[in-house]
């Protein structure tokens, strides 16, 4: 059986630089506060208009398309990983084939959030295996600042996360000495509502225990989106950040450990261990834990916040165009987040 390489790799980040300063005009908050709790000093927001989680990821899906040393015409399935789609519905895999000219070939949409590149990544890995498919193009993109809450109220969340676009191109190779070795993926969703964003959805707050029988079917449907919503900030993300904390240092850890052993290393074998950007002293800790050198383990989401689905893929481009990554290196990515679902991949560049 043959395994799935990486053969290309590119990354897509605005142009706009908005400083942890420049969110003071929005909202109660300061540099250092950001800095000391999350690493972060600067993010990239997309153009409001022009600019969305689709056009981001052709940007990223050329650069890797290119350096795979093949075309658009040629990709033969899509994955695409986005929490910040353009649309509720449909998703952005067939935007992106359409503004590719792509073939009509399959495009899957994955929604596993922080991790959801890693489970894109997984999904287009067995197709490869099976011999299905010969060229996956695999993207995670995400446009944050067009669903944040820019007033104090939401600032724990809000001075997070910022926009980007990574993307892979997944080929065959019989090569023994290259490519992904496993992937590993998991869930549990007993805390599926501590770091979410409820609406618009059908949950009619099932979940808090209210019951809403007595309600007709258009005042339900008003429960999808309503005024009273956006007039309580109910369309934007929720998240306990301290709980979210606690589990992601716990499997972070877990989940690369699990895929070392699975493949017969240990955590000083990783040349490069490319973690999903959440929070600097989250990377910091699970560095620790793994005792891992800092040359071992990348970050950059001082530059770029947290773009969930995106973090990997363009902190994987970013560290192998330093050229922090060779041929034959053992390469470990990771990540974990809403869900909660978490994922690692262990794989020889
Ligand atoms: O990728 C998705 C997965 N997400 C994560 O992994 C996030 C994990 N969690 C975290 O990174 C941290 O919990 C945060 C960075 C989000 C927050 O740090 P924290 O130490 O947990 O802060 P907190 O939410 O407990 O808030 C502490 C204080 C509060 O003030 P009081 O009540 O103590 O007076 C907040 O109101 O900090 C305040 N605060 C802020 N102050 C200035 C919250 N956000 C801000 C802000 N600027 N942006």
């Amino acid at each position: 059986m043959p395994r799935s390489k990486i053969a290309g790799i590119g990354k897509y980040v605005p142009e706009r630089v908005v400083t942890n300063d420049d969110l003071k005009q929005y909202m109660e908050t300061d540099d250092q506060w950001i800095q000391e709790r999350t690493g972060i000093k600067e993010r990239r927001y997309a153009h409001r208009t022009e600019e969305t989680t689709t056009t981001m990821a052709v940007e990223a899906a050329k650069i890797a398309i290119e350096r795979a040393g093949t075309t658009a015409a040629e990709i033969d399935f899509i994955v695409f990983a986005t929490l910040s789609p353009d649309y509720y519905f449909p998703g952005c895999g067939v935007l992106l084939q359409r503004a590719m000219q792509m073939k009509e070939v399959g495009a899957l949409d994955v929604r596993n959030q922080c991790s959801g590149f890693l489970y894109a990544l997984s999904v287009a890995d067995q197709f490869i295996k099976t011999g299905m498919y010969r060229n996956i193009l695999v993207v995670g993109s995400e446009k944050h600042s067009f669903g944040l809450d820019f007033t104090t109220r939401g600032r724990n969340i809000s001075v997070i996360f910022g926009d980007g676009a990574g993307a892979v191109v997944l080929q065959p190779t019989e090569e023994e000495s290259r490519g992904i070795l496993s992937t590993h993926l998991h869930s549990d969703g007993e805390s599926a509502e501590i770091l979410a964003m409820y609406n618009p959805g059908t949950h009619a707050n099932h979940w808090a225990g209210k019951q809403y029988a007595d309600f007709d079917d258009a005042e339900i449907a008003q429960m999808f989106m309503s005024h009273a919503m956006i007039d309580n900030a109910q369309n934007f993300p929720f998240m306990d950040g301290q709980a979210v904390f606690k589990k992601a240092v716990v499997k972070f850890p877990e989940v690369i450990m699990e895929a070392l052993e699975k493949n017969g290393y240990q955590s000083s074998d990783i040349r490069i261990l490319i973690p999903h950007q959440a929070n600097l002293r989250i990377s910091q800790f699970v560095q620790q834990k793994l005792k891992l050198t800092d040359e071992q383990v990348y970050n950059n989401i001082q530059q770029y916040g947290n773009t969930t689905a995106a973090s990997v893929p363009i902190a994987l481009c970013e560290a192998w165009e330093k050229g922090k990554i060779k041929e034959g290196d053992l390469v470990c990515l990771a990540a974990f987040g809403s869900g909660f679902t978490w994922a690692s991949a262990l794989l020889k560049w």
